[in-house]
C-alpha cells in the first residue's frame, strides 16, 4: 500500500469519514544558508520526503490531533489553545492560532499527520507540517488563502507559537516547490524564478549525521540577532542600509571590529549572498563544478565564520573533499546537526554511501542514514476519494 491509502485507511478508521489529504514537502537548498532571514537570495528546492495530513471537520470546536511518528494523540479545544511546550502538536495548532489572529471563521477539526521527513535533519520537517495544515485547513474551510498568504502564515507560526525566529525559505519552497527545478528566491521582495537542474550523471545525496539539531533552543536566535547588531553598527555610518543584503565586505571592514564575533556572522552572510548569486551564473552555464568548489567554501563560512556546524558535519564533509565523484558537499540547513547535501556523480552514489558510513562509524561509533533527494512538486492537494 503507498502512504496515502494507508493514511486514509487509517483516517477511516479512527473518524468513519474520508478525509481531505494534502501533501506537503521538505526541502533541500542548494546553496545560501542563514540569508534568508537577512533579506538575502536562497537557492532551494522541494523533494521527494514529504508530510501528509489528513483532516475533516468535527461538530465541536476541539482540534483532534494524532501523530503517526509519535503515535500519541492530542486533544486541543480552539476557545484556548494552550499547548505543551516543544510538542509537536504546536505545528499545527501555531497554524490555527494564526488563522484566528486573521479572524478566519474556523470549527473543531480532526487531523492525522504523517510523513517521512525525517525530524530533526535539517529538511525542515516543521515547515512541511504548518504549510500541509495551512493548506488543509484553507481548502477545508474554504479560507481561499493565497499560496503567498499560507507561507506567511506558517512562518509566523513557527516563529510565535514555537519560538524559531526562522525566516521564509522552508515554507516558500513546500508550498512552491517545482519538479526539477530550484527555486531562486529573492527573500525581501519574494520575486523568485525556477531554475531547471539537470540531474542527468549527477545526484544529491543527504547525508544524515543522525544528530539531531535543536534550532529553538536559541543558538539559531541568537544568530539573527547578532545580524541585527551588525547591521545597526553599519547604519550609523550608512543610514540607507536596512538589512545585510545591502551591505558589502567593505562596508563591513570599515565599520566593524574585524575581530568580533559580529563581524565573522556578518562577512559569511554577505560573502554567502556574493556566493549564491555567482552560483545561479553557475548553473545557468550547466557548470556543476564551480558550483560544487562554492558550496565547499559555504560549509568554510559556516564552520568558522558563522559558528553553526559540528564535528560530525565535518568529519562528513571532510570525508567526501577528496573523492573526485562528490562535485561539492556541505551542511545544510539551520545547523548543529541534521544533514551534508553533497553533489556526487550517478555512477558512485552507491559506493560513496557504503564508505562514508563505515567511515563515519569507525570515526564517531554512530550511524549513518542517507537519502538521494528527487527535486519533486510542492503542496498539494490530494484526491479526498483515492480508492483503497
Ligand atoms: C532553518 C530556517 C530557515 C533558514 C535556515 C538556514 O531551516 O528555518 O529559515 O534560515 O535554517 O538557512
Amino acid at each position: 500500500m503507498c502512504d496515502i491509502e494507508r493514511l486514509q485507511k487509517l483516517f477511516r478508521q479512527m473518524h468513519h469519514d474520508d478525509p481531505l489529504i494534502v501533501r506537503a514537502p521538505g526541502r533541500i537548498n542548494l546553496i545560501g544558508e542563514h540569508t534568508d532571514y537577512n533579506n538575502g537570495f536562497v537557492l532551494p528546492a522541494a523533494i521527494d520526503k514529504a508530510i501528509y495530513v489528513a483532516v475533516n471537520k468535527r461538530a465541536d470546536n476541539k482540534v483532534y490531533l494524532y501523530a503517526e511518528e509519535f503515535n500519541e494523540t492530542f486533544i486541543a479545544d480552539l476557545d484556548n489553545l494552550r499547548q505543551p511546550k516543544f510538542h509537536w502538536s504546536g505545528y499545527v495548532l501555531g497554524v490555527v492560532e494564526q488563522l484566528q489572529k486573521r479572524n478566519f471563521l474556523i470549527s473543531g477539526f480532526n487531523i492525522i499527520v504523517d510523513g517521512d521527513v525525517p525530524v530533526g535533519a535539517g529538511m525542515a520537517s516543521s515547515a512541511a507540517i504548518e504549510c500541509a495544515t495551512a493548506y488543509a485547513l484553507s481548502e477545508l474551510f474554504e479560507l481561499g488563502l493565497s499560496k503567498l498568504e499560507m507561507v506567511k502564515i506558517a512562518q509566523k507560526a513557527e516563529q510565535e507559537f514555537v519560538g524559531l525566529q526562522c525566516g521564509i525559505m522552508d515554507m516558500f519552497t513546500s508550498m512552491f516547490g517545482k519538479k526539477d527545478h530550484v527555486i531562486c528566491l529573492d527573500c525581501r521582495s519574494y520575486e523568485y524564478e525556477y531554475f531547471p537542474f539537470k540531474q542527468d550523471g549527477i545526484k544529491i545525496v543527504l547525508l544524515n549525521t543522525s544528530i539531531k539539531h535543536s534550532l529553538a533552543s536559541s543558538e539559531y536566535n541568537t544568530r539573527r540577532k547578532q545580524c541585527e547588531e551588525g547591521v545597526a553598527i553599519i547604519q550609523q555610518q550608512y543610514p540607507h542600509v536596512q538589512s545585510l543584503r545591502d551591505v558589502t565586505v567593505e562596508m563591513l571592514n570599515a565599520c566593524i571590529e574585524k575581530k568580533s564575533v559580529v563581524y565573522n556572522r556578518c562577512r559569511f552572510v554577505v560573502e554567502e549572498i556574493d556566493r549564491l548569486l555567482a552560483g545561479c551564473g553557475d548553473l545557468q552555464h550547466n557548470d556543476i563544478k564551480t558550483f560544487g568548489k562554492r558550496m565547499f567554501k559555504t560549509h568554510d563560512g559556516l564552520r568558522k565564520l558563522y559558528e553553526v556546524s559540528c564535528k560530525e558535519l565535518d568529519i562528513l564533509v571532510e570525508l567526501v573533499k577528496t573523492n573526485t565523484a562528490v562535485l561539492g558537499a556541505r551542511m545544510m540547513g539551520g545547523g548543529f546537526g541534521g544533514c551534508t547535501i553533497n553533489i556526487v556523480k550517478e555512477d558512485a552514489v552507491e559506493e560513496l554511501i557504503y564508505d562514508t558510513r563505515n567511515a563515519y562509524r569507525d570515526k564517531t561509533g554512530m550511524n549513518l542514514s542517507a537519502y538521494v533527494a528527487v527535486i519533486e512538486e510542492g503542496a498539494k492537494s490530494l484526491s479526498r476519494h483515492v480508492s483503497v
